[in-house]
């Protein structure tokens, strides 16, 4: 039995460095291009096996080969993949460029990920685990009714609202822990998010909708956690950048696994900055995320 279900996308990320991003209507020259495993419900359920917890996904690829490389990948993490369904539909891909900052510019196209259905999430047929881990890859309609299925359960949500989008105020409410960037605090509460001040404001604008605890991802300025009794900024750690592609989903991994562990907040937002740190130090996506040692030394410096 696993201790997390991810419910949400696999993609295959195909990826080419360039020196900028180029301007509309221009053709510039990248390097090669890599095809890897990605998208940010396997990102995050990878993330979180990799620190050591039991984790199953549910979603659907493709019954092509980046489909046989997003089920290989999972698998060899020791992801529980029996709750992922081959679709007609192509695998979902991405996408990706990525700057000599290691900033990175994604589109997207949802294939088989737009194809998990309400159906898929009905209460009987999600397993009984401690957590259900949620984004915005797959149908809305989907997350609300999987959202559902998990309170009726009564299992605890962690809901990642990205990529960024106006929610119903349900989802919000139904949250226990929801963890927006910057950019998606603001769509969420329509308040402007520029500094931790700010971030707090809008993320108590979260707590009065019934979210239970909100942590915001800041980037290099590490992650603000909010509750009803606290707000703490926890600072990042400080690394060397070369791809900022799946920091966030090592960070929510990282976060559910020692929550899992039995940290406190304040030491599950510290691991998981050490977690975002280190995925921003590797190309790619899952191949970039850390394991368990990688964080421990990171935590020891
Ligand atoms: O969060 C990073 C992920 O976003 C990439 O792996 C890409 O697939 C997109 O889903």
């Amino acid at each position: 039995m696993a201790d997390v279900l991810v419910i949400g996308s696999l993609n295959a990320d195909l990826v080419v460095r360039v020196a900028r991003f180029p301007a509309p209507g221009e053709t510039i020259q990248g390097g090669d291009l890599a095809t890897l495993p990605g998208g940010k419900g396997a990102n995050q359920a990878v993330a979180a096996a990799r620190q050591g917890v039991s984790v199953a996904m549910l979603g659907r690829v493709g019954n092509d080969n980046f489909g046989d490389l997003l089920l290989d990948n999972l698998k060899s993490n020791h992801v529980d993949t029996s709750l992922v369904r081959r679709d007609a539909a192509a695998t979902g891909t991405a996408m990706i460029i990525v700057d000599q900052h290691g900033q990175n510019s994604i589109v997207l196209s949802p294939g088989a990920n737009g194809k998990v259905s309400p159906a898929d999430v009905e209460p009987a047929s999600l397993p009984d685990v401690k957590l259900v881990l949620f984004q915005l890859e797959i149908p809305l309609e989907t997350v609300l009714r999987a959202a559902a299925a998990a309170k009726k359960n009564g299992v605890r949500i962690m809901l990642n609202p990205a990529p960024a989008r106006a929610l119903p105020e349900e989802l919000i409410a139904g949250s226990d822990f929801l963890l927006p960037n910057e950019t998606e605090l603001n769509l969420l509460t329509g308040q402007p998010v520029k500094d931790v001040a700010s971030a707090e404001g809008a993320a108590r604008a979260l707590l009065a909708k019934g979210a239970q605890t909100v942590i915001v991802t800041l980037g290099a300025n590490g992650a603000l956690l909010v509750t009803k009794d606290e707000a703490k900024h926890i600072p990042a750690f400080k690394v060397q950048v070369v791809d900022t592609t799946a920091a966030g989903d090592a960070f929510i991994g990282g976060f559910a696994s020692a929550l899992l562990r039995g940290d406190e907040l304040e030491q599950a937002v510290r691991y998981a900055n050490a977690c975002g740190a280190l995925a921003t130090t590797k190309f790619g996506a899952q191949p970039s995320l850390p394991n368990k040692e990688e964080v421990e030394r990171l935590l020891r410096k």
